[in-house]
């Protein structure tokens, strides 16, 4: 223990005759009062004049976002002028209150961006703007959008079982979020009578299998298409390279999808409507059943513009060349009729191609080879075919992402034979790398929208999905 200065002693010494001292108020303590009087009341003052009249900036919780830089000093463009979030009462009564009152700041956004509260009809409470986009968080972008966000209803249950209920009071079948434009040809599933209400937290985890796969859904097309014949030794190499899956499939300019599959650019270099082996190089016209009705009932006539443009004869040649080959379709066919019903409705018109190469036995194929054909009061019809251009319209998806990824880690074609085969990846094809173990990105918001788009936002709750059908949406 260290030694005291001064003893006891010493100490009573100084208070000698001043016995007093401890009830008067020494100079140096009252200036001290004063000062943390003025301090305290100065500062409440100019926090009251401040927020009268001062520069709102001076209560900003944050930088705003890039994407509304352009009117961040304008803080009325968000907050309620009256009682804006500039205004020291109204952050003091939010601060003490529970969080902030978000109904007035949405009503806001609302003003600008207009139908954006539309998700599901069914939801049983819509949830503020403003808890999945936040600002004052920084100058950059607002930020994506959290899972967790869509979690606090997809990953509760009772949310989505009352959603569930409210759903069936609705009669909400005809609800459609994802409208697409009338060119383009979408499959759709109807919605489960659930709704899409089961819970889960994450991509990895429970999220459902997509539809199409669980209920096994079949290509609803008509027309033949074998994928796995056409990666077969024997078909021919075009241009010396073998098929591969972009022969048929190419992008669109976007990358996003596929162009629709066509006769002319995927088809015709090898199935090329050949009907006479000597004249291989006078084909059926392809796509219209008039067009070939016509061109088979003028035969003479084009057999005559084959002979001059083609083969070159003069005219003083072509009578006796077009009589010749008439006569030996003739032998084969007996007559026009029977030539135009073995064009469309068999699949190989033309004996004498039966026991060549495949390649060649390709290019005299007749309609039915790869058409349902029926007949109707006499005229052959074709059974249009539908190429779908979108299968799962409730995600987006993006090829062009993908480049790098081959087309089978996704598509199983090379073991496809039928056309009704639906060719759609499962959800275990994305989660090998959309997920933490995958170390892509697996956010709700990379695959998915959350708001409608405008075209989709008032629902006819009363319509149902077969009547939607029938108007033929
Ligand atoms: C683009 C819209 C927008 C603009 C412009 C805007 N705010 Fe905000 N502000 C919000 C939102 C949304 C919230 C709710 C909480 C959050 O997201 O941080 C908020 C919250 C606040 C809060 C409460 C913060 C907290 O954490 O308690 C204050 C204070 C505030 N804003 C002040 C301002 C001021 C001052 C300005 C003008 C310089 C301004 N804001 C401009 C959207 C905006
Ligand atoms: C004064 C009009 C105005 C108000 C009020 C406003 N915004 Fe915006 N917002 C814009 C403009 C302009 C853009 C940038 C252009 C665009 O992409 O639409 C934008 C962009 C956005 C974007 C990003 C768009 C994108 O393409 O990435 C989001 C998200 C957004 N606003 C949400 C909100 C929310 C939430 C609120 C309310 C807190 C709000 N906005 C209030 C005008 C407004
Ligand atoms: C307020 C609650 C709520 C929130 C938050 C929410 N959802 Fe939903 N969502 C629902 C309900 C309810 C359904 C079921 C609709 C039905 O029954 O058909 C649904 C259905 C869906 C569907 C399938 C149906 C379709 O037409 O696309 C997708 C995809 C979806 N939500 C994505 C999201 C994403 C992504 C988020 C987050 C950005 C999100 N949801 C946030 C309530 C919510
Ligand atoms: C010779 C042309 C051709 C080649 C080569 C080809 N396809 Fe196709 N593909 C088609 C036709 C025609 C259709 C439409 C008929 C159908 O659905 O089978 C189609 C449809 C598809 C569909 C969507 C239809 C569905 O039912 O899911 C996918 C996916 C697909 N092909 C993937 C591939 C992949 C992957 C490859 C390469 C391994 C490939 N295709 C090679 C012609 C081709
Ligand atoms: C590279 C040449 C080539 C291309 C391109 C091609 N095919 Fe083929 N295709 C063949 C050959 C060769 C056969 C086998 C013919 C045979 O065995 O008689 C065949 C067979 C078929 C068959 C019968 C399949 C079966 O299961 O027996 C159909 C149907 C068919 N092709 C449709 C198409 C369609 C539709 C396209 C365009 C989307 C197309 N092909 C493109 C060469 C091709
Ligand atoms: C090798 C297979 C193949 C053969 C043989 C074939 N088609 Fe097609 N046809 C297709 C494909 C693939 C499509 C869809 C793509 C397109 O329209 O180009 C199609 C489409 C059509 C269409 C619909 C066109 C449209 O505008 O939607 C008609 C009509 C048609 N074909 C008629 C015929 C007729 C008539 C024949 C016989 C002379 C025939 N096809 C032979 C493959 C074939
Ligand atoms: C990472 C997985 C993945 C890869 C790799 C992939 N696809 Fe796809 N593909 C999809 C998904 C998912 C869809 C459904 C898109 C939709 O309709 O929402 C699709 C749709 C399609 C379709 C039908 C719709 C359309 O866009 O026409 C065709 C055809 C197709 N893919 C061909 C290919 C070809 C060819 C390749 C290789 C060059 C390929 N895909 C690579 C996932 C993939
Ligand atoms: C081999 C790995 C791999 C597989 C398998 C895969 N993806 Fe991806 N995916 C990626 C990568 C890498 C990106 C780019 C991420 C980025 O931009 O940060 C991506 C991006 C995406 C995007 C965002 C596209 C955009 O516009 O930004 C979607 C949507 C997507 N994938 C869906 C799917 C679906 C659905 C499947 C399964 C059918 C799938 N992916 C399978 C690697 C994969
Ligand atoms: C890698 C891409 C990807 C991610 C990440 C993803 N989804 Fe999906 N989701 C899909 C695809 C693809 C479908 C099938 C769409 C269809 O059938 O049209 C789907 C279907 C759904 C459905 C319909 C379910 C049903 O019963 O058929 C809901 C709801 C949904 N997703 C919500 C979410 C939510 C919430 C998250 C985030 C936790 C999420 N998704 C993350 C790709 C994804
Ligand atoms: C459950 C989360 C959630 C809520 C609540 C929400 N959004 Fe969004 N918002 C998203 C997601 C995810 C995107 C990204 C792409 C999409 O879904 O369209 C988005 C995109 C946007 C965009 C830019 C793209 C576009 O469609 O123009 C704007 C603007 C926007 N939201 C405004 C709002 C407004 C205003 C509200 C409130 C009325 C709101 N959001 C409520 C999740 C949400």
């Amino acid at each position: 223990m260290p030694k005291p200065s001064r003893t006891q002693k010493q100490i009573a010494e100084r208070y000698k005759g001043n016995l007093g001292y401890y009830r008067k108020l020494h100079p140096w303590r009252r200036a001290r009062m004063l000062v943390s009087l003025v301090a305290l009341f100065g500062g409440l003052l100019s926090i009251f004049l401040y927020s009268k009249r001062g520069p709102e900036k001076f209560f900003n919780a944050g930088k705003i976002s890039a994407d509304h830089a352009s009117f961040e000093n304008k803080c009325d463009s968000c907050h309620d002028k009256n009682a804006g979030g500039g205004n020291f009462r109204q952050v003091l009564r939010e601060r003490f209150h529970h969080g902030l009152a978000f109904d007035a700041i949405d009503r806001k956004c609302e003003t600008c961006h207009q139908q954006h509260t539309f998700h599901e009809a069914n939801v049983v409470q819509n949830k503020s703007c403003s808890a999945c986009h936040q600002e004052h968080q920084g100058p950059g972008p607002m930020k994506m959008v959290a899972s967790s966000q869509c979690a606090s209803c997809h990953n509760n249950s009772q949310t989505m079982l009352a959603s569930a209920q409210k759903g069936m009071e609705m009669n909400l079948h005809a609800q459609d979020r994802h409208p697409h434009s009338p060119q383009q040809v979408v499959f759709k599933l109807p919605r489960p009578p659930q709704g899409f209400t089961s819970t889960f937290a994450a991509f990895w985890e429970n999220h459902p299998d997509f539809q199409i796969k669980r209920v096994n859904a079949r290509d609803p097309d008509v027309l033949r298409f074998n994928h796995q014949r056409h990666f077969a030794a024997d078909i021919p190499p075009v241009n010396g390279q073998k098929l591969d899956c972009n022969y048929c499939h190419k992008p669109q300019p976007d990358g996003r999808f596929m162009q629709r599959i066509n006769f002319a650019a995927n088809c015709q270099t090898c199935h090329s409507l050949q009907f006479d082996w000597r004249n291989p190089e006078l084909r059926i016209p392809h796509g219209d059943v008039d067009l070939v009705r016509t061109f088979l009932r003028t035969l003479p006539a084009q057999y005559g513009d084959y002979a001059r443009l083609k083969r070159g004869m003069s005219e003083r040649e072509v009578p006796s060349f077009v009589a010749q080959q008439i006569k030996q379709l003739r032998d084969q066919f007996h007559s026009g009729d029977e030539l135009e019903l073995a064009v469309f409705f068999t699949t190989n018109p033309y004996k004498p191609q039966e026991k060549s190469a495949p390649a060649t036995r390709a290019n005299f194929t007749g309609c039915a080879f790869c058409h349902e054909v029926k007949e109707a009061r006499g005229v052959p019809t074709i059974t249009k075919p539908i190429l779908v251009d979108r299968w799962m319209t409730r995600s987006v998806f993006n090829h062009a992402k993908h480049a790098r990824v081959a087309c089978d880690t996704c598509h199983a074609a090379m073991q496809s034979r039928d056309t009704s085969d639906v060719l759609m990846p499962a959800k275990a094809n994305c989660v090998t790398c959309h997920s933490p173990q995958g170390k892509v990105v697996a956010e709700c918001s990379t695959c998915h929208n959350y708001h409608a788009p405008p075209a989709a936002q008032t629902v006819a709750t009363t319509t149902t999905w077969r009547e939607l059908l029938a108007s033929g949406r």
